[in-house]
């Protein structure tokens, strides 16, 4: 390799690197907006379970309907880890196929939760967001 060559390469190198830096510098709101979908940590006690209190466990706790029917306790991370009468709802890691974020935007044999909402109704998008990111992070007792 020349000289030339050399040079060459050290100018490409160094404007694809000042490039990328210049970029990172000019979108830092859609790099923390990436960030907090992706990333941060979502707790069960912090963030899941007042959802459950306020939207789940008028029917899936003890007299409840959904405890009644399914045998489906949603009170304490034991309780909804150990799932329904035919087996957990919660596969940790898969939002996709856990029952328990899968009923919260379409139906599965006519069922869709929380029970009760009209055909096109749902939780808030952002729980909703939040059941499936914890769900992604591991299903933990965190
Ligand atoms: C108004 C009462 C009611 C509310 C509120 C409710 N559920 Fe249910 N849920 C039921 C009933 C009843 C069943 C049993 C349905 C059946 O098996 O036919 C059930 C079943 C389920 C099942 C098991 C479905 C299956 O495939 O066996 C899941 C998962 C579930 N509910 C999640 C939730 C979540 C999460 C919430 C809150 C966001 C919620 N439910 C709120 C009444 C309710």
């Amino acid at each position: 390799m020349g000289v030339k060559t050399i040079m060459a390469c050290v100018v490409l190198l160094a404007g694809v690197s000042g490039y990328a830096v210049a970029e990172e510098k000019m979108n830092p709101a859609a790099q923390s907006a990436m960030k907090a979908s992706k990333n941060s940590a979502v707790s069960f006690k912090n963030d899941i379970q007042p959802i459950l209190r306020d939207h789940c466990l008028s029917c899936h706790s003890a007299g409840g309907s959904g405890v009644a029917k399914s045998g489906l306790d949603l009170s304490t991370y034991e309780s909804l880890m150990r799932g329904t009468v035919y087996g957990p709802v919660v596969v940790p890691g898969n939002s996709d196929t856990s029952t328990f974020t899968k009923l919260l935007t379409g139906t599965n044999k006519g069922l869709k939760m929380p029970m009760g909402l009209n055909a096109s109704g749902t939780l808030d998008n952002q729980y909703i967001l939040l059941m499936r990111n914890w769900v992604k992070q591991g299903a933990k007792n965190n």
